[in-house]
């Protein structure tokens, strides 16, 4: 499924679920900034309400929320009500940055093909959690990040977009993290551009593009 783009004043509108600092949420605040970006923040919701984000949304004058999962009696009561700000700010497409609650079969359903996540490996190697060390243990030669539709899987779903991040010899998993993290906040702006203009259709685990970027013809690491 496509989404159209709708709403005043006719971009498409982001609510954006974090948990800590928000660095990803800058990254999205930041190129929504642009006049020509096809999508507006329209919301921010934190299930921690002391993560750095709500004030990064706030400092820039978006609507933030603090709707912390330990207040409500039990995960549906916390989905729903996270749906409800939501729909009451007239989101259409749910950005994932850094949310550190696993979501429902009834939240993932609800918004099916309406949200995304970025992790940062390049699925489907390494979901979960401690990508950049696992990368290294595996002697992968490229890691990165990827955006996609989520699916009740853990991180799993259909690929918008992805960034490969070189290994190098003398990586920490610090070193790397930061590499690839630098990368998120180029790949998630330009998959939810993609996304608000309509480029990205669902078919069956895939997400296609139309009208294809122009791409290197191959990547080589160690180069030579
Ligand atoms: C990022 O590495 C993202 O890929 C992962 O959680 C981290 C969030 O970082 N899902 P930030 O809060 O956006 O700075």
């Amino acid at each position: 499924m496509a989404l159209v783009n709708s709403g005043t004043p006719g971009k498409l509108k982001l609510g954006v679920l974090i948990s800590g600092r928000g660095s990803n949420l800058q990254a999205l605040m930041n190129a929504a900034a642009a006049p020509d970006f096809p999508a507006t923040v329209a919301l921010v919701l934190s299930n921690k309400a002391d993560a750095a984000g709500l004030e990064r949304a706030r400092g820039a004058g978006i609507p933030a929320l603090a709707l912390p999962h330990k207040d409500y009696a039990d995960k549906p009561a916390f989905e729903q009500a996270m749906t409800r700000a939501l729909e009451d700010a007239g989101v259409q497409l749910v950005c994932l940055a850094g949310f550190m609650r696993l979501l429902s079969p009834w939240f993932v359903d609800h918004w099916r093909d309406r949200l995304i996540n970025i992790h940062p490996s390049l699925l489907p190697a390494f979901p979960g959690i401690d990508t950049h060390q696992r990368a290294l243990d595996a002697g992968v030669r490229f890691h990165g990040c990827t955006v996609h539709y989520v699916r009740s899987e853990v991180d799993s779903g259909p690929i918008v977009a992805q960034a490969a991040v070189p290994v190098q010899a003398d990586d920490t998993a610090d070193t790397l993290s930061a590499r690839v993290l630098t990368a998120e906040h180029e790949l998630y702006p330009l998959a939810v551009r993609l996304i608000a203009e309509g480029r990205v259709t669902v078919e069956g685990n895939r997400a296609v593009l139309s009208g294809p970027l122009p791409l290197p013809a191959i990547a080589l690491n160690p180069t030579v």
